[in-house]
C-alpha cells in the first residue's frame, strides 16, 4: 500500500530517516483505494508493544489485535473465554507501538452479541481506552444491525465471516465453512449486507478458494483472507504461526516464514551452557 510502502532499507533506518516524517497513518480509505488499484495487502496480528512497533516500522498496513490472543498468548483452548479487559490491555500496548498502522481491536465473545447497545458500549471502550482505530466483530445476520449502529456512531467495523472462531462450539470444531451451495450463497448475502451496513472490510476465514474469490469480486470493500485462497484482496496470518512460535498441529492455511521456536531454544540452551561453564558473564559484561 503506497502510504506505507517502505523504500529499500527504510525498515531498519526509519527512525533516523527524514523520509519517515512523510508517512501518515493508514486509514480505512487507504484499504479501499488499494482494492481499487488491485493492490494486495497484508494484515498481521500483534498482542504487545514490541511486535507492534516492529510491524509498524516494517510498513504492515493493518495490525489486528485478534482474540486469538486467548489461544496463542493466554493459554485458553479457544477464543471463547477472552474478556474485554484482556483485549483492552493488549490493544492499548499495540496501539502505543503502532502510530502508522491501522490498529483493529477484536471484540471478544459475549461483548457485542446482545445487540447494538452492548456492542456500542464495548466498541467505545476499545476506541477510547485502548485507542484502536477500528473494531472487528464476527458473524452476519444480527451483526448487520450491530455493524450499522457502530458505523453510525463513527466506529469503523471490520466484519468476519466463514469460520468465525467464537462460534466454534456451534460449528462443532474448527471446520471449513461454505462448502455447500446454500451455505456459500448465504455467506455472499451476509457479506453484501455487512458492506451495506458500512463495514469497511471483511475477514474471510477457512472457506473454499472459489468462494473467497466470489465474495471478493462481489464486494467493493476489501476482503482479507485467512484460509480463503489467493483471490482475496489481503491476507492475514497470526504472529505466532508466521514466525514458527506456535505449537501443535497448524491449520493447512498457515505458512511458517521463520522457525523462531528453534532459534529461541538454541539461544536459551547456549545461555544455560555458558552459565554452567562459567563462560558468561565474561570480563566484557562485568563492571
Ligand atoms: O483473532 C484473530 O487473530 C483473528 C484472525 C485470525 C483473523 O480473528
Amino acid at each position: 500500500m503506497s502510504v506505507h510502502k517502505p523504500d529499500d532499507g527504510e525498515a531498519s533506518s526509519r527512525r533516523s530517516d527524514s523520509r519517515a516524517v512523510d508517512r501518515r497513518p493508514v486509514t480505512i480509505h487507504d484499504l479501499r483505494a488499494a482494492k481499487e488499484r488491485g493492490e494486495r495487502f497484508t494484515m498481521l496480528t500483534a498482542y504487545d508493544h514490541g511486535s507492534a512497533a516492529l510491524l509498524d516500522e516494517l510498513g504492515v498496513p493493518v495490525i489486528l489485535v485478534g482474540d486469538s490472543l486467548g489461544m496463542v498468548v493466554l493459554g485458553y483452548d479457544s477464543t471463547v473465554p477472552v474478556t474485554l479487559d484482556e483485549m483492552l490491555h493488549h490493544t492499548r500496548a499495540v496501539a502505543r507501538g503502532a502510530p502508522h498502522s491501522l490498529v483493529v481491536g477484536d471484540l471478544p465473545f459475549g461483548t457485542y452479541q446482545d445487540g447494538p447497545s452492548q456492542a456500542l458500549a464495548s466498541a467505545t471502550r476499545m476506541m477510547k481506552e485502548a485507542r484502536a482505530n477500528a473494531v472487528k466483530i464476527e458473524g452476519g445476520g444480527p451483526m448487520v444491525e450491530v455493524t450499522a449502529h457502530l458505523v453510525r456512531a463513527g466506529i469503523p467495523v471490520m466484519a468476519h465471516l466463514g469460520l468465525t472462531p467464537q462460534s466454534v462450539h456451534q460449528f462443532g470444531g474448527f471446520k471449513v465453512q461454505g462448502r455447500e451451495a446454500t451455505a456459500a450463497d448465504q455467506l455472499v448475502e451476509d457479506a453484501l449486507a455487512l458492506q451495506d451496513a458500512g463495514a469497511f472490510s471483511l475477514v474471510l476465514e477457512a472457506v473454499p478458494t472459489d468462494l473467497g474469490t466470489r465474495v471478493t469480486e462481489a464486494l467493493e470493500i476489501p476482503t482479507i483472507g485467512i484460509g480463503a485462497g489467493p483471490g482475496t484482496d489481503g491476507q492475514v496470518l497470526v504472529w505466532h504461526d508466521v514466525l514458527g512460535l506456535s505449537t501443535g498441529r497448524l491449520p493447512r492455511f498457515v505458512k511458517q516464514y521463520a522457525d523462531l521456536r528453534a532459534d529461541i531454544a538454541g539461544a536459551v540452551k547456549a545461555f544455560q551452557a555458558e552459565v554452567a561453564d562459567g563462560e558468561y558473564p565474561g570480563p566484557e559484561h562485568a563492571y
